[in-house]
């Protein structure tokens, strides 16, 4: 696809997702990419079509600015390759990116990609539910050996490191979900650089990114994402990505993509696209909404804690979140007193937030991670990782924050 042409400095971000990765004139002259909806397309020539079948299965790369002809849509597609070119510019240091149908899906196959049996995964504790099963379900027993180390605990992440055998993906997510805990990314990349084996370092950046924090700035190889959450903004699709700075390793994920069918289609492509240009604007608002709610909130009589990353007490979580992230996003947890049946009282109270699981979204939501989300772990891993009955999880959207906070206090008063 097309780049703007442009003169002195490279254009910024928020300019650049308006601009790049799109060329009107390949689609009758429409201002904004066009949908197309189509799985299978015509080669030019028998010739092209042989070279587009090499460059697609990774028996020969293309060159510089050659045109590979389109093939089949489970392989590519414009709206994925527009998104994808779309996408690159909003995370800084990024040179290349895939789509995929999930978020989960993303992870999946970055781990599949790069992991075999008898290689080692060190992950951070806790992940995602659907990251956390995906490790015990799938990857143990195809014979990877999957590490978990408590999060933002960066001496034990230090000695995982050091330590694993035929070590291949470090796995940060951070902050982590739902306990908000924050991992030192540079001092991980560090650690996975002094082994110079070739490990990737892997960020889910799902919470922060791509406005707050930029892992690939400071020293990740890869960003993946749940793009259901922020990146589209409006809990109406599922879809997931990553990006790295080498594009040699977006490239052998593209391949791994054809053979698992897990391409994100073109109507949720050209969906996603809309959303991007915006994605900044939400994610501020959305944060300004938050620390407004979580720091009052920090005080309510019936409020154990809350995490949130303005909140930290420990020194080691503050000196991450200074030298880490921009803004502290988002999303809240609350400890109530009173355990499960004050959580549960309390979204049973809710008039404007709604009781639902994933984030990111424009609407409030609000969820009891130890029964839904991370139902899935074990009793020790939920002990590891914070993870108690009281806690909700809280993921604040663009609504006035006064009627918000209002909500919260009333739903808290009904506990
Ligand atoms: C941090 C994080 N990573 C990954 C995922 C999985 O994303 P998806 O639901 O798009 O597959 C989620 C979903 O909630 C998430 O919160």
């Amino acid at each position: 696809m097309a780049h703007l042409k442009h003169s002195s400095h490279p254009l910024r971000p928020g300019t650049e997702v308006l601009t790049r990765g799109f060329d009107p004139t390949l689609s009758v002259g429409s201002a904004r990419p066009a949908l197309f909806r189509c799985s299978t397309y015509v080669f030019s020539s028998p010739e092209a079509a042989e070279r587009s079948f090499a460059v697609s299965t990774g028996r020969a790369q293309a060159e510089a600015g050659e045109h590979v002809e389109l093939i089949y849509a489970r392989l590519n597609h414009p709206n994925a390759e527009i998104l994808e070119d779309q996408m690159v510019p909003l995370e800084p240091g990024a040179k290349a990116a895939a789509v995929f149908n999930s978020g989960l899906a993303a992870i999946m196959t970055a781990f599949l990609t790069f992991a075999r049996p008898e290689d080692t995964i060190v992950y951070t504790a806790p992940l995602y539910g659907g990251t956390q099963h995906l490790i015990h379900e799938l990857l143990e027993p195809f014979g990877v050996t999957c590490v978990a180390v408590p999060a933002g605990n960066g001496f034990e992440l230090d000695e995982a490191i050091r330590a694993a055998r035929n070590l291949r993906i470090v796995f940060i997510e951070t902050p982590a979900n739902p306990t908000m805990m924050m991992t030192d990314i540079r001092q991980a990349a560090t650690a996975a650089s002094l082994r110079g084996d070739g490990v990737v370092v892997m960020v889910d950046n799902t919470f922060l990114g791509p406005t707050f924090q930029h892992p690939l700035s400071v020293g990740a190889d890869m960003v993946l994402y749940s793009a259901t959450k922020y990146l589209s903004g409006f809990s109406d699709l599922i879809a997931g990505a990553a990006l790295a700075g080498d594009p040699d390793l977006i490239r052998p994920m593209r391949l791994r993509r054809a053979i698992f069918g897990n391409i994100l289609p073109p109507d949720e492509c050209w969906l996603l696209d809309g959303r991007l240009p915006t994605v900044t604007l939400r994610m501020n608002r959305q944060s300004k909404n938050a620390q407004r709610i979580a720091e009052r909130l920090a005080v309510h009589p019936k409020v154990r804690k809350v995490h949130y990353p303005t909140l930290f007490d420990d020194p080691e979580q503050v000196r991450i979140r200074l030298a880490q992230c921009a803004y502290p996003g988002a999303i809240f947890s609350m400890q109530l007193l009173g355990g499960k049946p004050a959580a549960f009282d309390f979204l049973r109270n809710l008039k404007i937030a709604r009781n639902a699981v994933s984030l990111g979204g424009v609407e409030t939501l609000a969820c009891h991670p130890m029964t839904t989300t991370h139902s899935g772990l074990t009793p020790q891993e939920h002990r590891l990782a914070g993870i108690t009955d009281g806690l909700v999880r809280i993921s604040v959207g663009i609504e006035d924050w006064r009627d918000l906070l209002e909500d919260f206090a009333q739903a808290l008063e009904g506990v």
